[in-house]
């Protein structure tokens, strides 16, 4: 990557981090007359401030799938992992990594001609993932070829998430399927840290290493390692599962 395209992908993370910031940590069933001194949008706090923002404006148009949200962080998970698609490997020149990549696998407009989504499809021993890599769900599957049929844009709106809502069945595994079992499922999987179950997972909950992990706190490897971070929405999930003591919900 040049250092141009470098400068403005940091910009829009830049942008994308204070929308999400700003998305997740307004409560949208404040009245507006509430005056919390540690809401961002009213810094003043105390002045019964009517302009409270109280929907997410970077929240994608329903039914819109996110490319740096939804679609990426998946590819990242399943497809650049070390050893397969990621720049360090590159498997037959294919690297996963960024938009422009992942655009070039594809034709806009129609997944069933898109060699990303066919090679994912097809069943075998040439499935990707390759084993020993879980194979992508159908549903996953799916949002993948919708985003090709919607054209495959860099969408990079905020899929819905509430951070009220941290349920672990409901909320914290489809995170974790979606953005780590790409590389952490299967017979070897990375680090050697299997993320599949609420047994294992409570595991790296206890030693403090998930939460380590997904916050990037000293001391802990970043994860996910490419690709971004979790949004601020997620992260706040995560975290208000774990301070709940991370209950099998
Ligand atoms: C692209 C592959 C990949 C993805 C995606 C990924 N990880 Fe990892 N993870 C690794 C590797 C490799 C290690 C071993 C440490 C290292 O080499 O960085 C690891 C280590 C860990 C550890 C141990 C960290 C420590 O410092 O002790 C935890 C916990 C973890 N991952 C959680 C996650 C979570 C949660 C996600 C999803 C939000 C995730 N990982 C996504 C590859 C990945």
């Amino acid at each position: 990557m040049n250092t141009r395209s470098r400068f403005a992908l940091s910009a829009m993370t830049a942008v994308l981090f204070l929308t999400g910031y700003m998305a997740c940590t307004t409560d949208p069933y404040l009245g507006d007359n509430t005056s919390d001194p540690t809401d961002p949008n009213n810094p003043g706090g105390g002045g019964g401030d009517t302009t409270t923002v109280t929907t997410d404006p970077n929240a994608c148009p329903e039914g819109t799938i996110s490319f740096q949200k939804e679609v990426l962080p998946l590819l990242v998970s399943g497809c650049a992992v070390s050893g397969c698609h990621n720049a360090a490997s590159h498997k037959e020149g294919v690297i996963l990594e960024t938009y422009a990549q992942v655009k070039s696998r594809v034709k806009a407009g129609n997944a069933t001609s898109s060699k990303l989504y066919r090679v994912l499809s097809q069943g075998g021993g040439d499935r990707m993932p390759p084993p020993p890599y879980d194979a992508f769900t159908a549903e996953q599957k799916d949002l993948i070829k919708n985003w090709i049929n919607q054209g495959a844009e860099n969408t990079d709106c905020n899929p819905a998430c509430n951070p009220a809502n941290f349920g672990f069945a409901a909320d914290i595994l489809p995170i974790i399927k979606n953005s780590c079992n790409g590389c952490h499922s299967g017979t070897s999987p990375q680090g050697s840290v299997n993320l599949t179950d609420y047994n294992h997972i409570k595991g790296y909950v206890d030693n403090g290493s998930l939460l380590g992990a997904i916050q990037r706190q000293a001391g802990f490897n970043p994860m996910p390692p490419t690709g971004g971070p979790l949004s601020d929405c997620r992260i706040e999930q995560i975290r208000k599962w774990v301070d709940a003591g991370a209950p099998n919900n």
